[in-house]
């Protein structure tokens, strides 16, 4: 006798069975990439924050150390919150490469198997359901569902005003505004996420933008958390791709990545109100690996965090892998220079390809940081007026134009991330992946104009 399947889930199971489920796309966007040879009938998928420029020199460098497993690499280990090796392989690293204000002691880390989990524990230990956690608008897709889907805080959006820049100490007037209006709904903001290389703009806030942030985030007594997983990735772009008068003047329009553990941080807020996020999934082209680390000062913070930490335990031998890379001064700086070397050149593929088809990116020269661009393909979402003073994301007309694009770019075989779930602020934006083989960025980027050219500028898509 069948019942049916959901029926017998509890009230949160039945909820989680019928929302947003990544399963569902999957098994069409992850998985083996498209190639000429080996793949050449998979969709194109330049829309993951994967970098495959570097996965090959990453296995090659494990495939060169002998691991020499022991029957004890087996076993469950030390503990679930990361081994003394590899956290003090992190501290290490931390110290050589974001020049901490304050020397980072192994100690006040805390490993999990992601920062994924690492948020989902936030959202567990720093709000109760219906509080609300500060995001910038767009934001990485995930933020919102790391601290809504179990936790259930409520993404607080802060638009960036028109003329404003988002990276400035001027965009503070909008925390303050949206947190005010987050108040007066009801909503608690507890934690504000700091995404620092930004995903999905590419760009880096300045010591003066963080400062304001951190007075900010002390003024309320909310946590900053400050997620800095691309801070490696940050890149110059080769000068023959500046404009001449740049070239001239030989300014850099980008701004360098600061790491906000670099400044007096004590100067601004207290530290029990700062908690800095990083993994090996981006800057160490790791994904798989699924390894995070949590740098707190805050003990009350560390020691909830560890008891949950037995449910995203990282496995042994994959943080044996990690401190090989991470134990290895040699290979670290040579793999960090040549990871940003080869950002650098497969972005500059990129926009020379989208500016030959008029597509513009926001930020233009100064965006140097991460696997993406953000790409405009507003003037493809067809006529403007359909949606005149349509509110509601769900119905408007434009996102649901947004949609039918997204559609009409996989049935052309290419997968870019729509905007509408990085928080975008308008319909039409996208965040194209360029740390891709160069064949493959290629025919991504071809597939997409093909169907840009198929919907037609300013036409209904
Ligand atoms: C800004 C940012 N934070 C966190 C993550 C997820 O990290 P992890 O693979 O460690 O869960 C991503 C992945 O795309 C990301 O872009």
């Amino acid at each position: 006798m069948m019942t049916s399947a959901k029926s017998t889930l509890s009230a949160r199971g039945a909820d989680l069975a019928t929302g947003p489920n990544m399963r569902d796309q999957s098994s069409q966007i992850l998985g083996k990439q498209w190639h000429p040879i080996d793949n050449p009938d998979a969709l194109v998928n330049i829309g993951t924050a994967e970098n495959n420029l570097m996965q090959e020199d990453v296995a090659d460098f494990v495939k060169s150390k002998d691991l020499d497993l022991q029957g004890v690499d087996f076993d469950y280990g030390e503990g679930p919150w990361g081994s003394v090796r590899l956290r003090e392989g992190l501290a290490k690293f931390f110290n050589e490469f974001f020049q901490p204000h304050t020397n980072i002691d192994a100690a006040d880390l805390t490993c999990m198997n992601g920062c994924s989990a690492l948020f989902n524990m936030l959202s567990l230990t720093l709000g109760d359901p219906g509080d609300g956690i500060m995001l910038s608008m767009p934001s990485y897709v995930a933020f919102a569902s790391d601290f809504g889907m179990v936790g259930k805080m409520k993404p607080i959006f802060v638009p960036t005003p028109p003329n404003t820049d988002a990276f400035s100490p001027e965009i503070l007037s909008s925390y303050e505004t949206a947190f005010q209006n987050a108040v007066r709904s009801g909503v608690r903001p507890r934690a504000l996420m700091l995404c620092n290389p930004h995903n999905p703009l590419g760009r880096c806030y300045p010591p003066s933008t963080l400062i304001a942030l951190l007075e900010f985030c002390n003024k309320y007594r909310i946590h900053l958390l400050a997620d800095e997983i691309y801070a490696m990735s940050v890149y110059s772009l080769p000068s023959e791709t500046k404009h001449a008068a740049e070239k001239e003047r030989n300014d850099d329009p980008a701004t360098p990545f600061t790491s906000i553990l670099s400044l007096s941080y004590e100067d601004y807020i207290d530290p029990n109100l700062l908690h800095h996020i990083y993994g090996l999934s981006k800057d160490f082209v790791s994904g798989g690996l699924r390894i995070g680390s949590l740098y707190t000062r805050n003990t009350s913070l560390q020691r909830a965090l560890c008891a949950l930490s037995s449910f995203h335990w990282i496995g042994q031998i994959d943080q044996l892998i990690a401190v090989t890379m991470l134990e290895d001064a040699g290979f670290l700086a040579s793999f960090l220079e040549k990871g940003r070397r080869a950002l650098a050149s497969s972005s500059r593929v990129a926009r020379e390809l989208l500016r030959r088809e008029g597509i513009v990116w926001f930020g233009g020269e100064r965006v140097n940081a991460g696997f993406f661009l953000w790409v405009d393909l507003r003037a493809w979402l067809g006529r403007k007026g359909t949606d005149e003073g349509v509110e509601d994301r769900e119905e408007g007309g434009r996102w649901e134009a947004e949609g039918r694009l997204s559609k009409r770019m996989l049935d052309g075989g290419v997968f870019l991330t729509p905007g509408r779930g990085q928080g975008a602020e308008e319909p039409g934006w996208y965040r194209l992946v360029f740390s891709r083989e160069e064949v493959v960025l290629r025919e991504g980027i071809k597939r997409l104009v093909k169907v840009l050219g198929d919907v037609k500028k300013g036409s209904t898509v």
